[in-house]
């Protein structure tokens, strides 16, 4: 296999053409030094999500980790029972979801989604960690949204730029039952934004297709088109997002540690356990993200709720 490694021992294994490293050669455990942040950090803007295989860690580290590349949200906009201690902790357990949302899953959410962004600043990156696994199934996609923007026709680019799209909590209705306390939760308090449907990352500089199923999920979503048009637009993009060739797939096993730029990816949940008895346990946290900036220089809109700063 062809990898890269670096000159203190960090090995970063691309796993596909365009998304997705493993990094071998670092201990989460251990309070982690500026170099090696750095080349953790080049290889995340790089490859967009990486792995960290058997890891030996708890919350605490997990945080301690997170914490060397940004400040940490808390858990979620609407979780409202973390972990005791650890705010920033949002477990996705399959044991608790029935009782949270209504209804029987293995994951939040098994649409293709970049997190949060009905969030005016939705998460920089996320780190989840695996902690119970199924004995098969439950694998976690993701997919490079630099690639799916520049995989676009350039007629069609030059289209996407000028767009901007409404993006809403809950609007998509896989994720909970209607008469969970969950929805009415959300429904009380709304999260909205309108974001360009063409993201510059603030590091890169690339340009990132920021739209998905499960947040851009309404009617009118294409700011000033038509439903019909919206749809129809919206299809075409997350069509292009789901591109096999700019996923990566991955099997998880306890220990394992998912890192992603989540201004430049959007994963998918499983769909395969619900007809299952397995439990599947992991635990992500959150950085705190900056306002996007579309092609044009102007930034997203907060339509209803906060900025999600730091915990
Ligand atoms: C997530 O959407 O953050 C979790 C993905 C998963 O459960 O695999």
């Amino acid at each position: 296999m062809t990898h890269v490694v670096h000159e203190l021992g960090i090995d970063v294994r691309p796993l596909s053409g365009y998304t997705g490293a493993e990094v071998h050669g670092v201990d989460l455990s251990r309070d982690l030094d500026d170099q090696t942040v750095a080349e953790i950090r080049s290889a995340l803007l790089r490859w967009k999500v990486v792995f960290f295989r058997g890891q030996s860690i708890g919350h605490a580290e997990q945080i301690a980790f997170a914490a060397k590349f940004g400040e940490l949200t808390a858990a979620h906009p609407y979780e409202d029972t973390p972990p005791d201690g650890f705010p920033q902790i949002l477990p996705i357990d399959s044991r608790r979801y029935e009782a949270k949302f209504g209804t029987r899953k293995v994951t939040y959410d098994n649409g293709w989604h970049t997190d949060v962004t009905a969030l005016v600043n939705p998460p920089a990156g996320s780190i989840l960690r695996a902690d119970i696994v199924p004995p098969y199934g439950g694998d976690t996609a993701w997919t490079n949204l630099v690639a799916a923007y520049e995989g676009l026709p350039a007629p069609l680019q030059s289209l996407a730029d000028q767009l901007r799209a409404r993006h809403s909590f809950g609007g998509n209705r896989r994720l909970f039952a209607a008469d969970s306390d969950y929805a009415r939760r959300v429904a009380a308090e709304p999260l909205v934004a309108i974001h360009p449907v063409v993201r510059v990352h603030p590091e890169s500089g690339e340009r990132a297709l920021f739209v998905s199923p499960s947040f851009t999920a309404g009617e009118n979503e294409i700011i000033g088109f038509s439903s019909r048009q919206s749809r129809r637009l919206l299809e075409l993009f997350y069509e292009e997002v789901s591109r096999p060739e700019y996923t990566v797939r991955f099997r998880w096993q306890p220990g394992d540690v998912a890192f992603w730029d989540n201004r430049a990816t959007a994963h998918l949940g499983p769909s395969d356990l619900g007809h299952l008895d397995f439990d599947r346990v992991l635990y992500r946290v959150t950085l705190v993200g900056d306002i996007p900036v579309g092609v044009d220089g102007k930034q997203s809109e907060l339509i209803t709720g906060q900025p999600f700063l730091a915990n």
